[in-house]
């Protein structure tokens, strides 16, 4: 499991805005969607690609084209859907799949309401995205579940994450090929599970 933290003005710019609780709704869904193409780039700089031979209009070259089978794009219900019209942009041919998980506000536990996605991930490599990483319990679970189907190659990409999520991440991934890459690593958590100082609650926030 490795982490990467994109350092970028324009990605430090956009999520001081998406963090101000003056933001209404309209302008943090915006955010979110400029934001994921940033850390999109950074996130699909592994993606799988293969020769092709084409032609200019002044030579033959070759170039590259995705390789198949296509990338699986997956958001996290519900927060999640507000960043895959931005990791769309970038792999439009990717094929999608869902997830709807849903964390408990007590117990801080992830369960799974409702699952869509091919059922055979062998030789996929699988882009899930969530704005939060907070305790960790939703995408562990949900890296599992593509595991279990085959992936061999998973990139997560949020919004914020929090060290203890990550820290959960990397005992319960160890040596699994899976990637975080996000816009910042927050200071923590507090008692009710809220990465601080984060942006508040992302499904709220966007959705709400
Ligand atoms: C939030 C967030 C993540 C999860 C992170 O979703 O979008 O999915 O919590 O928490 P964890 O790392 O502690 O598991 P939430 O359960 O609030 O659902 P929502 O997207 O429907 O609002």
């Amino acid at each position: 499991m490795r982490i990467h933290v994109v350092d970028h003005p324009l990605v430090a710019h956009k999520l001081t805005t998406l963090r101000d609780k003056r933001t209404d709704s309209p302008t943090f869904r915006r955010l979110a969607d400029e934001l994921v193409t940033l850390l999109a780039y950074e996130g699909t700089r592994d993606v799988r690609t293969e020769p092709v031979d084409i032609e200019t209009p002044v030579k033959p070259t070759t170039g590259v084209r995705l390789s198949h089978p296509r990338p699986l794009v997956v958001p996290i219900l519900r927060a999640g859907l507000g960043m895959l019209d931005g990791m769309m942009r970038l792999l439009p041919t990717a094929e999608v799949g869902f997830l709807g998980m849903v964390r408990d506000e007590e117990t801080l536990k992830a369960s799974t309401y409702s699952t869509r996605m091919p059922s055979d991930l062998s030789g996929r490599q699988v882009y899930v995205v969530d704005p939060m990483l907070a305790t960790g319990g939703t995408l562990v679970a949900a890296i599992k579940e593509l595991m279990s189907r085959g992936a061999d190659d998973v990139t997560a990409l949020c919004l914020l994450a929090a060290p203890e999520g990550v820290a959960v991440m990397e005992r319960e991934l160890a040596g699994a090929p899976v990637r975080v890459v996000t816009s910042s690593l927050d200071e923590g958590l507090n008692e009710y599970g809220y990465i601080v100082p984060g942006l508040g609650d992302a499904g709220d926030r966007m959705y709400g």
